[in-house]
């Protein structure tokens, strides 16, 4: 079967959480510090699917090679027409059309769904991920100094976002 997007179940999780907890180990694209538990992720997709808001794996032959989700930018109520959203593709298999895939069907879910504004925050040292959005029709409009540290260095965090809606 060639590449598609599906929501995630369970069983996909191990898998998802093997793509993440690569990036934690060896990139600045999440920062996290350690490695993720399957304990905390099942309990981080527990509470994706309690909230409502999806988590989507792309298959490719049999295997999950990449997942996104969104979820609430922040909490207070003005917020709520904006989400804030994760893509990861394994290692090794990026640049080859299957974060594109993965990022169209995000915002598809999120513009049925009438939401306004999808966010990103995107390591500023992250170069594949800001030419991604810059390519998915995000702008960058934020660029907060030393917010993060990682590998004993401050990191520069860019925030970008996408109308998704059209202004309405
Ligand atoms: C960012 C990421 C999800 C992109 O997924 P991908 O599968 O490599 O991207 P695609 O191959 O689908 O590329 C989609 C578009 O982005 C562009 N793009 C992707 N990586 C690029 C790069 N390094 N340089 C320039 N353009 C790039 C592609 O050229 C393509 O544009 P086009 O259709 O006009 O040719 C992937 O690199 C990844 O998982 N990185 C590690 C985790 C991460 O950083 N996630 C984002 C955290 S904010």
């Amino acid at each position: 079967m060639p590449p598609h997007v599906r929501p995630a179940t369970v069983a996909d999780i191990p898998a998802t959480l093997e793509i993440y907890n690569h990036a934690v180990l060896h990139t600045t694209a999440s920062y996290d510090l350690e490695a993720v538990s399957l304990e905390t992720r099942l309990a981080w997709f527990d509470h994706k699917q309690a909230g409502g808001w999806p988590v989507l794996v792309l298959e490719q032959g049999d295997e999950v090679v990449g997942w996104a989700t969104y979820g609430p930018f922040r909490d207070k109520p003005g917020y709520a027409a904006t989400v804030e959203h994760s893509v990861y593709i394994r290692d090794g298999l990026r640049g080859a059309g299957l974060g594109r895939m993965l990022m169209l069907a995000l915002i598809a879910d999120a513009t049925a769904r009438d939401f306004h504004i999808m966010v990103g925050g995107v390591d500023a040292e992250n170069a594949d991920s800001l030419a991604f959005h810059a390519r998915s029709g995000f702008v960058q409009v934020a660029h907060f100094r030393q917010v993060g540290r990682k590998f004993g260095r401050w990191l520069d965090l860019a925030f970008l976002q996408r109308v998704l809606d059209g202004g309405n």
